[in-house]
C-alpha cells in the first residue's frame, strides 16, 4: 500500500515536471515520437544521443559513475561490456535489464541519471526509445 502511494507521487511528479514546453530544450536534437513510431530503433542515432545528454559525463573515463561502477557509457562496447561486476543489458529483456531497470528507480533504490532533477527521471519518451532499443535485442545498429 506504502509502496503503490509512494509510486503514485513518483508518477505525478513526473507527470507534471514533463509539462511545460520548455523542458523540451533538454532534448537531444532528433524526435522521440517518431522514433517510437518507427520500426526499429538504432543505437548510434537514437540511443546514443540520449547517453550522451544524460549519462557519460559520469560514465566516461574521469566521471563519477565510472569510477564508481566501471560503467563506460561512450560506446557501444563499452554499454554491453557493463560494469566491473557484469553486464547491465540482457538483450531482449528490457525488465531485467539493469541498464533500463534503473531508470525507473527500481533497483536497490539506485537511479539513472543520478541527480537529474526533482522527479529524478528521464523523459518518458527516452526511457521507451532505450526499453523499446533493448527489446529488439541490443543490437550495434
Ligand atoms: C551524476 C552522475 C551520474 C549520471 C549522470 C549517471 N550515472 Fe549511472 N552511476 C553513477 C554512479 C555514482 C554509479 C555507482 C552507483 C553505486 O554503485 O552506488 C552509477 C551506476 C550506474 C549503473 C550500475 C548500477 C549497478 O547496479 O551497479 C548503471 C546501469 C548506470 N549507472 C546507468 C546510467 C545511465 C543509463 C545513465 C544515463 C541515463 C546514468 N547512469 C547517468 C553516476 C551517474
Amino acid at each position: 500500500m506504502k509502496t503503490r502511494m509512494l509510486l503514485g507521487a513518483v508518477m505525478l511528479a513526473v507527470l507534471s515536471f514533463n509539462a511545460p514546453a520548455e523542458d523540451m530544450a533538454l532534448a537531444p536534437a532528433h524526435d522521440a515520437i517518431k522514433v517510437l513510431k518507427r520500426e526499429e530503433v538504432s543505437f548510434r542515432e537514437d540511443v546514443q544521443p540520449i547517453l550522451h545528454d544524460y549519462c557519460v559525463s559520469c560514465h566516461s573515463p574521469g566521471g563519477k559513475g565510472h569510477a564508481k561502477s566501471g560503467l563506460d557509457l561512450t560506446s557501444y562496447e563499452g554499454l554491453m561490456k557493463g560494469t566491473k561486476f557484469g553486464p547491465v543489458v540482457i538483450p531482449g529483456n528490457s525488465d531485467t535489464s539493469t541498464f533500463t531497470k534503473l531508470l525507473a528507480g527500481t533497483n536497490r533504490g539506485l537511479k539513472m541519471p543520478m541527480g537529474l532533477n526533482a522527479a529524478g527521471t528521464l523523459d518518458r519518451q527516452y526511457i521507451l526509445i532505450l526499453r523499446k532499443w533493448v527489446k529488439q535485442g541490443a543490437k550495434n545498429n
